[in-house]
């Protein structure tokens, strides 16, 4: 981006470095995570940051071969914060030292403000206690020239250390995750008030700048977008639609394995609402078709992903191919992240349904989400006029109900019951005001039937799995825990409203060990 006020995170590999730039980013000032490894003082000059934050890390400055920030940082004029390592880093590279600690500090600490500088010069002020949170080994012993004390810690008498002059801070512990209560406050000092940055990142300015760089990259070239109705392709599909207009083909490829409605929302607001040339073509036929007979999970995954790449591809050329094609790639999955060891290993997170598409049909990315977290792309998605229920729409995943009808063959019959279902919990889940709570809601329809009673007959039916999970990013989820109440209301909807279905069990089961999906 071309923003003007912008910081650079170097990342020593800290597993939260990326709350380090969310923080920033909501104090309304663009930032970049770099790898440690990659950055040196040309790379800096070319960013051109007005701050610069140090991040945590696994590292020891005391082992040989220790990640360093470059050396030319510290007599760029620039603004310095250091987190944790970052502060160690920082004090062993200006002629400090570090010892590792008999007294080490994992968890809730307080740290005493015992002395004025510029980044206690606000909330956060000289006599006051904080809460913290710390997780470090190693500690600082001795400061290097220039620097004095301003808070301490029990296991950190150099909890926070400032130089006002060359406006170097560093702090042992984490402001930027929620135990430390008010450390968003310290990076906005350190942001705002020290580097100076005004604090004009906003959806609205992003997109302004992101649809003039996709207007730049494409010229009067042809993009073509996968629609899923997902949050991310909503948004990547509406943003280059703004930019480019006619330039752009959507193709939704409905595997018929969506849930009730969904293909046909996409299709009212992309094509009706947004005037998006849009072609939706139903190959339900042919999924189910390649899905006979099919029960292992794996082989439904590959099957489904071949199809879909197959028919994307059909409807591509139909149209004449294209010679873009639109991804909702996110930050989180671009940032190369520092490997544990802080050895130079990069991972990068291969993307989505489409893979393998571009270089088949020789086709170039456009991928205007690359620096946006999920949550800024829903804000996107607001600022492009998207309905609040597609922006906030819980992950569904590419093998959509396929991988929610375990241990069986796909049938329509089979779908149909589950979608029923499924139409009934979430809309009790909507109705309690629990929709946003939940990271994702679902029913399954289990391989087994059970004896019930209705009326006066003996039924023989399915039973079906409810599944309810919170969690940040899907790695790790913690089961939804519903009053008995809620769980007897849907389960009484779902056997009296959904013919098929006379059980209804919760599953309580986190991840890990389970996983979120059945299959
Ligand atoms: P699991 O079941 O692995 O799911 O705990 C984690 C998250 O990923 C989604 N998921 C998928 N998404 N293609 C996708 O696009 C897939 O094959 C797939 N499998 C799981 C799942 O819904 C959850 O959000």
């Amino acid at each position: 981006m071309t923003a003007t006020d912008r910081i650079l995170i170097i990342d020593f590999g800290s597993q939260v470095t990326q709350l380090i730039a969310r923080r920033v980013r909501e104090i309304g000032v663009y930032c970049e995570v770099h790898p440690f490894n990659k950055v040196t003082e040309a790379s800096i000059k070319a960013f051109g940051p007005k701050g610069v934050i140090l991040s945590g890390g696994p590292a020891s400055v005391l082992t040989a071969d220790t990640p360093k920030a470059p050396d030319a940082l510290f007599t760029m004029g620039l603004p310095v914060l250091g987190i944790c390592y970052g502060q160690q880093t920082m004090v062993a590279q200006l002629g400090g030292k570090v010892e590792t600690s008999d007294h080490r500090e994992f968890g809730r600490a307080f740290v005493d403000i015992s002395a004025d500088c510029a980044l206690f010069d606000g909330p956060w002020k000289k006599g006051e206690r904080e809460q913290v949170w710390m997780s470090h080994g190693d500690r600082v012993v001795v400061l290097p020239h220039g620097f004095k004390v301003v808070g301490t810690s029990e296991g950190a008498p150099f909890a926070a250390i400032a130089d006002d002059d060359r406006r170097l801070y560093a702090v042992q512990f984490h402001p930027e995750v929620v135990h430390t209560p008010h450390g968003s406050a310290l990076y906005r000092k350190f942001v705002r008030d020290i580097c100076g940055c005004s604090g004009d990142w906003t959806m609205a300015a992003f997109k302004k700048e992101a649809i003039e760089k996709v207007r730049a990259q494409v010229g009067k070239g042809r993009v073509i977008c996968g629609l899923s109705g997902g949050v991310d392709s909503a948004v990547v599909a509406a943003l280059i639609h703004e930019a480019i207009g006619e330039q752009l083909t959507c193709v939704l490829v409905d595997h018929g394995l969506m849930r009730a409605g969904e293909t046909e929302q996409v299709v009212k607001v992309f094509r009706d609402r947004f005037n998006v040339r849009l072609i939706a073509r139903d190959a339900s036929d042919l999924f189910l078709g390649k899905l006979a007979g099919e029960t292992d999970p794996e082989k439904k995954r590959k099957t489904i992903g071949a199809a879909f790449i197959d028919v994307f591809e059909e409807e591509a050329k139909k149209i004449g191919g294209a010679d873009f094609l639109a991804q909702g790639t996110l930050y989180p999955d671009v940032i190369e992240s520092v490997s544990f060891a802080g050895g130079p290993s990069v991972t990068i997170k291969s993307h989505h349904n489409v893979g393998g598409l571009p270089a088949r049909m020789n086709m170039k990315l456009v991928e205007p989400l690359r620096e946006l977290f999920k949550d800024e792309v829903r804000l996107l998605g607001k600022e492009l006029g998207l309905p609040d229920e597609m922006v906030g729409r819980h992950p569904f995943p590419g093998p959509g109900l396929a991988i929610r009808i375990p241990g069986q063959e796909i049938t329509r019959e089979r779908l149909d019951i589950l979608r029923k279902a499924d139409t009934i919990y979430l809309e009790e889940i909507r109705k309690a005001g629990l929709y946003d709570v939940i990271w994702q809601a679902f029913t399954v329809l289990l391989p087994v039937r059970t004896v019930g009673v209705m009326g006066d007959s003996r039924s023989y039916d399915y039973a079906c799995a409810l599944r309810a999970v919170t969690s940040t990013d899907g790695m790790t989820a913690d089961f939804y825990h519903f009053d008995m109440e809620f769980l007897g209301r849907v389960a009484n909807r779902i056997v009296n409203e959904v013919r098929g279905i006379n059980r209804v069990t919760y599953d309580v089961t986190s991840k890990p060990p389970g996983t979120i999906e059945w299959e």
